[in-house]
């Protein structure tokens, strides 16, 4: 049985020419057992036409904010409570940058506004409009909105061009959304603290000792952990990251504000991740005001040592719980790994070594190792730090599950 039987989805055609595959994808949906309702924008309707796709749905379809002749008022906040899923195929250029920019001029846009529901968008159009720094901008913009962006193929185009920009067929769109719809969720009903990116320590109101991460790897890991199901607390020094979608994001500063806001939720947690790259010394007397430039240079700042995060709640973690955390290491990067899990007290640790090329901060790739309390050791190739985070998340729900 398909997942989306009895899924309502909104399918939204946008005024490319890939519109005439979206008649083949809505007959798709409908076979799955999909109750669909198509909107389509006023140039959609120049590339295929609301009677056949009326006739495929089983539904009038909606185009304007109200129907001219009768007067009858579209809501598009109805609209966007009744989907489970919408699916914008084709999207045109036009289309995603008003997406991105909440440009609501027509009733499909103004509905992916209302839409509550995940939103899955087929990018379609010309090879060079696709590769223009703007239409990639706004992709990454829908990306960081939680959109999920199923990939025009490689191939020729209408403009007979050959390149990237094909709107995917009907029959992978339909896979890409099914597959969603399935994909188990092992840890519903579990709760997971992440901390992530930098801590910085104030030397006065204006300087700080920090250092270069991102908070790449935690954020993924926290969208890895959403995904499959867990309710997720981020808590976040400074990073320029988007907060994701579906998890509780607190921001933090210094690594004394990230202990304490870890500690209010780790007790209630299953799983914690600590991703964070915590400064290990703060100045140990930070200025109120604005330390003067002086002809002579200032020749030390006394430093304390920051707590250890991780060290401090493995003194009172509970046997239930799963914590993991991480090691970036220049140099006997195994031992210094498995020399955490006792001095953490942790039950699983990441290996990244700087010694890889492609690992480590500030990239967005990450090679790593997993070594885990019970002698069990796992090396994976250089992959994209989402890929990293699917797999230290399904890691986790493995040894979970042999405990
Ligand atoms: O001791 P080291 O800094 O190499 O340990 C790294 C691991 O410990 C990471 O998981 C990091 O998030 C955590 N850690 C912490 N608090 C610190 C230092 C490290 O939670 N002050």
């Amino acid at each position: 049985m398909s997942a989306l039987k009895g899924k309502h989805i909104i399918l939204g055609i946008t005024g490319g020419i890939a519109a005439y595959k979206s008649a083949a994808l809505l007959r798709l949906f409908v076979k799955a057992g999909a109750e669909v309702q198509v909107v389509i924008t006023p140039n959609g309707k120049e590339f295929i036409t609301p009677v056949t796709l009326s006739a495929l749905s089983g539904k009038p379809v909606v185009s304007e904010f109200f129907s001219a002749n009768t007067g009858e008022w579209h809501s598009h906040v109805d609209l966007g409570l009744w989907a489970d899923a919408m699916v914008i195929a084709p999207a045109t250029a036009s289309s995603i940058g008003k997406m991105a920019n909440g440009i609501a001029d027509n009733m499909l846009i103004t509905t992916y506004l209302s839409a509550k529901c995940p939103v899955f968008i087929a990018p379609a159009m010309d090879l060079d409009m696709m590769a223009h720094p703007s239409t990639q901008r706004n992709i990454e913009l829908l990306r960081s909105y939680g959109n999920h962006i199923i990939e025009p193929a490689e191939g020729e185009l209408a403009s007979h061009l050959v390149g990237k920009g094909r709107m995917e067929e009907p029959e992978n769109i339909l896979a890409f959304i099914e597959n969603f719809f399935s994909e188990e969720k092992p840890l519903e009903g579990l709760k997971a603290l992440v901390t992530a990116g930098p801590t910085y320590e104030r030397i006065d109101p204006v300087r700080f000792i920090g250092n270069f991460s991102t908070g790449k790897m935690g954020y993924a890991i926290a969208e890895a952990l959403s995904r499959k199901g867990a309710e997720v607390v981020l808590v976040s020094g400074p990073t320029a990251l988007p907060e994701p979608v579906g998890v509780r994001t607190i921001r933090v500063e210094s690594a004394c504000q990230m202990l304490d806001v870890s500690r209010k939720e780790f007790d209630s947690c299953d799983i914690a991740v600590w991703t964070a790259a915590v400064a290990d010394y703060a100045p140990a007397h930070p200025c109120n005001s604005k330390i003067k430039r002086q002809k002579a240079a200032i020749e030390s700042i006394e430093l304390v040592m920051n707590p250890d995060i991780a060290a401090t709640l493995g003194q009172v973690r509970s046997s239930t719980q799963t914590l993991v955390g991480f090691a970036l290491e220049t140099d006997h990067g195994p031992e210094n790994a498995t020399k955490k899990l006792r001095s953490k007290n942790l039950d699983i640790v990441v290996l990244n070594s700087l010694e890889d090329s492609g690992a480590g901060f500030g990239t967005d790739t990450n090679k790593i190792t997993i070594f885990d309390r019970c002698g069990s050791s796992e090396s994976f190739p250089l992959k994209s730090k989402a890929e990293v985070a699917e797999d230290i998340v399904d890691y986790i729900i493995k040894f979970r599950n042999s405990k």
